[in-house]
């Protein structure tokens, strides 16, 4: 159809890309859905959405995925929804620069690469949406999360630079800064801590037990997490809003953390920040 509005939407092997993916599919977008394996390809084609193989640290596969999109649509991307990424917890002191680097690979570098690919094709037809999934922790602070914040205070940085150079293009460019979701992204985390982290060794470890207790599920449950619909929702606002706005917050301790930081003084606002897992 030609009508049919198309998006890419990456990460889709679970969690929100997954969802979204759906979603959209459901309420008419023609969409293109991006996973790292090809093992995790069958998951979407069953449900009858294009689906492509896009690794963030692989820039041949970002190549491929516009080429191959604007193959198959004529050149008519109406919008990019940056989801893949991973969290890579450890304190700072114990990330050696190299996984700092892996993080920002991933979250950071590969997003660009992919958001300035697709632009040429929204500029020449003068319009587009692009949402960044960023996170409460793009911006505010949390121990233990310094590589993950790290990459997405850089992300909004970037995007909201974006955001203002893009203004007169007719491409409008959002973020959503969801708080804790119901996903595979805290499972994920535990892998990477216990990939990269001397665990036993650290002057931490004595934190870490309270760390790996919150990935790992059995420490206490949070009960403001909120499921992937919640994000699909303030999605559908960044995609359809006449305006769409410069940031969506997602989840109560999103909303609270940042009327927090806004409101306290620096120091006190850290203080209270730093008791926080
Ligand atoms: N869940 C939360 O509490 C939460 C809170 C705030 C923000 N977010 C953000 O929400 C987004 C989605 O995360 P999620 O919660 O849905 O987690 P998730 O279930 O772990 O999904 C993450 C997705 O990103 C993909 N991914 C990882 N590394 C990639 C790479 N190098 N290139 C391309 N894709 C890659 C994963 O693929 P594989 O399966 O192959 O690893 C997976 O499909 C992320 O941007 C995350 O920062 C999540």
């Amino acid at each position: 159809m030609a009508d049919q509005r198309t998006i890419i939407v990456t990460g889709c092997s679970s969690g929100i890309g997954a969802y979204c993916a759906r979603a959209l599919k459901a309420d008419g977008w023609r969409v293109f859905a991006t996973v790292r394996k090809e093992t995790d390809l069958g998951l979407l084609e069953a449900d009858g959405i294009e689906t492509l193989v896009m690794d963030y640290t692989r820039q041949d596969t970002i190549s491929a995925l516009v080429t191959t999109v604007s193959e198959r649509t004529g050149g008519h991307i109406d919008a990019l929804f940056n989801n893949g990424a991973y969290g890579q917890p450890g304190a700072v002191e114990d990330l050696s620069t190299d996984v700092l680097r892996e993080q920002f690979e991933t979250n950071f570098f590969g997003w660009h690469e992919l958001t300035r690919q697709v632009i040429p094709l929204m500029r020449a037809r003068g319009q587009g949406r692009i949402v960044n999934c960023s996170s409460i922790l793009g911006l505010v602070p949390y121990r233990f999360r310094g590589a993950y914040t790290a990459s997405k205070f850089a992300l909004e940085g970037l995007t909201i630079t974006l955001r203002m150079e893009l203004q007169d293009s007719g491409i409008h460019v959002s973020l959503i800064e969801p708080g804790p979701i119901a996903t595979r992204f805290t499972a994920n985390a535990l892998a990477k801590i216990e990939e990269h982290v001397d665990l036993k060794h650290s002057a931490h470890a004595v934190e870490y037990r309270q760390q790996l207790a919150r990935l790992n599920g059995t420490g206490p449950v949070n009960k403001h997490k909120l499921g992937p619909e919640a994000v699909y929702d303030v999605l559908k606002s960044a995609l359809n809003a006449k305006n769409p706005r410069p940031h969506y917050l997602v989840t109560t301790p999103a909303k609270q953390g940042v009327l927090l930081k806004r409101l306290l003084p620096a120091n006190l606002f850290y203080r209270l920040m730093r008791r926080l897992d």
